[in-house]
């Protein structure tokens, strides 16, 4: 995948967080921000690279666009993971690295042979699974990094109470081989899965504020508009204009675009129209 120029790298910030998890702080993290603060973006393109770097085994789950069936796409991708390199390559091979339908279909032959693979016989008990992909991906050498963003798609306590609390306990049991970082945006959802004093995850997860955007970020978009179009904006200018914008990277980011487009270096005209757009769709939620 091309590298994106307009991304700006926040690498001290994913090694400080790979560090925490790494001494043990805590076995999870959460990071809450508004909407629109970059916790997606930080996540795939700063932390998970970053983790992998590290030496970790990585899973990246984004439960908001899988809404109509957040746990499912939970559990395949835990799965995937534990069924990753290490595990019995050969069989995976020959079976042609079958899909989630392809396991099932197959999974009479494979657990005759692997005696990993146990949920097989109760099917319907994926919670089993869970335990058993958790154990498997503990075993190997390398350590797991699970990254879960919109955590909060769980937060509905009848339907996935179970889910999560299997998952706590998983991660409680092998929190020295398995990390787990977790995102949200602030919601009620969101508060009760960790700030309840009976809620799974409280006292277990570190609660940490997700740092906003400063100046560097600034200079780095203005470096990037530079390389693009071979003008220079105003740096104090564009300073105001993100402050202004509530320091929101993708309203900065749209207004970017719109200098662009238009080929102009005109901040306050492209602020002020953003400010529109923004309004706009306040006013017309899709
Ligand atoms: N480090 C960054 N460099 C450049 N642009 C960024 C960066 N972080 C965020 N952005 C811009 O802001 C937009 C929103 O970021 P992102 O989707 O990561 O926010 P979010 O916090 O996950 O929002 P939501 O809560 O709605 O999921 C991105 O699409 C991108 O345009
Ligand atoms: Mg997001």
């Amino acid at each position: 995948m091309a590298k994106d120029p307009w991304h700006y790298p926040r690498t001290a910030l994913a090694d400080q967080y790979l560090k925490t998890l790494g001494i043990g702080l805590g076995k999870s993290l959460v990071l809450f921000a508004q909407r629109r603060m970059g916790k997606t973006e930080f996540l795939r393109k700063d932390l998970l690279p970053a983790a992998e770097k590290a030496g970790y085994i990585t899973i990246y789950v984004s439960l908001w666009e899988s809404r109509e069936d957040p746990k499912s796409v939970l559990l395949d991708a835990i799965r995937k993971a534990a069924e990753g390199e290490g595990i019995i390559p050969g069989i995976w091979r020959r079976l042609g690295r079958p899909g989630s339908k392809g396991v099932r279909a197959n999974a009479g032959a494979i657990s005759a042979q692997a005696s990993w693979e146990r949920g097989t016989a109760e099917a319907s008990d994926r919670m089993l699974d869970l335990r058993q992909w958790m154990n498997t991906l503990a075993q190997k050498k390398n350590p797991t990094l699970l990254l879960v963003d919109e955590i909060q798609m769980l937060a509905d306590e009848k339907r996935y109470g179970a889910l999560v609390a299997a998952l706590r306990s998983a991660l409680d049991k092998h929190g020295d081989q398995i990390k787990a970082v977790f995102t949200g945006s602030s919601s009620e959802g969101l508060r009760q899965m960790f700030q309840k004093e009976k809620a799974p995850f409280f006292q277990f997860s570190h609660q940490i504020p997700f740092p906003q955007l400063g100046p560097e970020f600034v200079q780095h978009m203005l470096r990037a508009f530079a390389n693009a179009t071979q003008r220079q904006l105003n740096e104090a200018e564009a300073w105001q204009a993100f402050t202004d914008l509530a320091l929101v990277p993708e309203h900065f980011r749209l207004m970017m675009a719109n200098m662009v487009q238009l080929g102009s270096t005109d901040i306050a005209t492209a602020l002020e129209e953003v400010k529109m757009a923004i309004q706009e769709s306040a006013e017309y939620p899709s």
